[in-house]
């Protein structure tokens, strides 16, 4: 057996009126959501780069220029989708993912088995091999979203 890691980082500005998705799901009632060329899902982004980064397949600025008008608005699921299809056709899946979200409002607690298995369904993933952990900025970064994700692979 084989195994790689890879890691991820995306921060968003978050302004009001805007819709707020993460991990695929848009949050409902949240006050604020992300100013971004796509839909501005941080946590699908370090996702994407975490498993980009695991096979040294660069990042996802690389595979999804923001400068280039063909993937203006292209859904974070689509970018997660193409990542994961590079992992499998190199024979490797992965075994677990960890991801950090900070952002200091809306709660994200009572979001956390939706957003659990939102992942899992788009990774091919078993919901216990998903682990979300949420944190405040305790207020240093009230209009921001960051989100980070480590992921283990296997290869038979
Ligand atoms: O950042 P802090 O340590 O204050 O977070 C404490 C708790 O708040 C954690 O249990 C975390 O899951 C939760 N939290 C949340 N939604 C957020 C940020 C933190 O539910 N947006
Ligand atoms: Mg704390």
């Amino acid at each position: 057996m084989t195994y790689r890691i890879g890691y991820g980082e995306d921060a968003h500005q978050l302004e009001t009126g805007r819709p707020l998705w993460l991990g695929g799901l848009e949050i409902a009632d949240s006050p604020h959501g992300a100013v971004a060329h796509s839909d501005g899902d941080a946590l699908l982004h370090c996702l994407s780069d975490a498993l980009l980064s695991s096979i040294s397949s660069g990042d996802i600025g690389m595979h999804f220029s923001d400068t280039d008008p063909q993937w203006k608005g292209v859904s974070s699921e689509h970018i997660l989708k193409h990542c994961l299809n590079r992992v499998l056709e190199q024979g490797y899946t992965p075994v677990n993912v960890a991801a950090v979200v900070t952002l200091d409002r809306p709660k994200l607690g009572p979001l956390r088995d939706a957003l659990i298995s939102r992942v899992a369904e788009l990774l091919q993933m078993s919901v216990q091999d998903v682990g979300l952990t949420f944190k405040t900025s305790e207020g240093l970064a009230p209009n921001h979203i960051q989100a980070r994700a480590t992921l283990l692979l296997e290869h038979p």
